[in-house]
């Protein structure tokens, strides 16, 4: 449609107004060609997806298990906006990772603010943190979060530029038995959908200790620099931790032999890497530690974790969920020092893989009751009787669209409803109403006005 031209006026500086109306036109003048031009139907965008109604019980399912996970294991939802600074994204996840080089859907908005989708939520969340002072609240402070997030990402089976995560963060403390909670929620999520998980684990340590891994790691990498991809031959330059995140081929077989970092870290990263395992070992949360596990974002400190569905462990790009500690981003953020620790998990891999292991998913609730009706008298008539059943808590279907009797009875088959109620027009001159008992296929004749308490006798309500 045109845009609402009042709006342009609203642009404040004269000569970047001229810039924005004629971008606005250009707009203008392509959906004028899809309106009136050729009969051309529009396309949903690649990567991009309707959630149609049949898929819909999965959803369900994943946001009952979302707020019942979250219930056991207290934490409180928040809801950030979809849109950000594309500064704060820049800043937390890093200029040199795919996410915020290559990935994100970031312009420049009317009042020349440059914006972004958001990528992912953890930012967004650090950043309420500090925006809200909820560093005066008693810490830990435990929020949760479910959402569309965006990212220019290759579309492929699991990769879409949106999807939805359900994610999990925790501020304000550093003892390691929180990083191995996060881990431990993140498994029975998943195991109490049904789906064998395998956790993916590593520390990165904290800055001190990667400052020497980094340069061994350029050390090794410069001997192989002619066998790298061109991404990786500037990665390492600018950021040669993001060298072990490559899924090119010839440098996922570098990488086997590249330094871990492991070997690298100081005593404080070493302990509390030890006891996040020892926590895991106490639960019998079974993980691999993955020596060369960075994770694809800057913002990481010590540990780090993906979850993989079990047999997956060489398609290590398709994770169920990944995350870790970010201790340095509240600070960075121009917040106080504050740890932190999270997770997030993949809405559309996890109903991937439930499709695929063929799990059961609960079906719609059924309705027990159908109003069918014969005439237009009759139609008003129902209308008000099936809003008075709906307020009686009955779970009670319709169709008023229809007007012969076989059709609606075929519906109310379809939704496999225990009794139809049929108003025609004999029943509406002597006060009565026809119930019918769709199972046993036999039906009676009942006093109008006696129709809630018949209903719910034989519903035993
Ligand atoms: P991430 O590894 O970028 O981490 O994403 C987490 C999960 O989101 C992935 O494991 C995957 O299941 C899903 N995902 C990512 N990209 C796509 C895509 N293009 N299509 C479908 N699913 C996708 C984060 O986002 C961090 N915020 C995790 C975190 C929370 N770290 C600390 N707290």
């Amino acid at each position: 449609m045109p845009k609402v031209k009042s709006k342009e006026k609203k642009v404040k500086k004269p000569g970047k107004e001229k810039e924005i109306i004629k971008k606005e036109r250009v707009i203008d003048s392509e959906s004028d060609k899809i309106a009136k031009g050729s009969k051309k139907t529009p396309q949903i965008l690649r990567g991009f997806k309707d959630i149609l109604p049949g898929e819909q019980k999965y959803w369900d399912l994943l946001r009952k298990k979302i707020e019942q996970i979250t219930l056991d294991y207290s934490f409180e939802r928040i809801d950030p906006p979809l849109l950000e600074e594309t500064g704060l994204f820049s800043r937390s996840i890093g200029k040199e990772t795919d996410i915020v080089g290559k990935e994100m859907f970031s312009f420049i908005d009317k009042g020349e603010e440059n914006i972004s989708l958001r990528p992912e939520a953890t930012a967004q969340i650090a950043r309420a943190y500090i925006s809200h002072g909820m560093f005066n609240l008693p810490q830990p402070v435990k929020l949760y979060y479910v959402g569309p997030m965006f990212r220019y990402d290759r579309p492929q089976s699991g990769r879409y530029r949106q999807f939805n995560q359900f994610g999990c963060e925790v501020f304000g403390d550093m003892h390691p038995v929180i990083d191995a909670q996060i881990v431990i929620l993140t498994y029975n999520f998943l195991k109490e959908l049904g789906i064998p998980t395998t956790v993916q684990i590593n520390s990165i340590g904290c800055n001190n200790c990667r400052k020497e891994y980094k340069v061994q790691l350029v050390n090794y990498y410069k001997t192989q620099k002619q066998d790298l991809c061109e991404d990786c031959k500037e990665r390492l330059g600018k950021n040669p931790l993001r060298l072990l995140d490559c899924k090119e081929e010839k440098c996922v077989a570098i990488k086997e032999d590249a330094p871990q970092i492991i070997d690298f870290l100081c005593d404080e990263c070493k302990n509390h890497f030890v006891k996040v395992l020892e926590f895991l070992d106490e639960l019998e949360i079974p993980y691999n530690l993955n020596a060369h596990l960075v994770r694809g974002l800057d913002y990481y400190t010590k540990t780090v974790f993906e979850v993989w569905a079990e047999n997956e462990e060489k398609k290590g790009q398709n994770a169920l969920g990944g995350g870790g500690r970010y201790d340095g981003m509240v600070e960075m953020l121009g917040g106080r020092a504050t740890p932190a620790v999270g997770v997030s998990l993949g809405l559309e891999r996890i109903i991937l893989k439930i499709k695929e292991l063929n799990l059961p998913v609960p079906e719609k609730e059924k309705r027990d009751l159908f109003v069918g009706q014969l005439g237009e008298a009759s139609k008003r008539k129902t209308l008000k009787l099936y809003e008075t059943l709906r307020a009686e808590g009955l779970k009670v279907a319709e169709c008023f669209a229809k007007d012969g009797l076989k059709s609606q009875l075929e519906i109310a088959n379809k939704l496999g409803v225990k009794y139809t109620l049929i108003l025609g027009q004999k029943e509406m001159s002597e006060g009565t109403i026809i119930l019918r008992d769709m199972e046993a296929g036999v039906q009676e004749t009942i006093n109008y006005n006696k129709v809630i308490k018949e209903v719910k006798k034989r519903l035993e309500m």
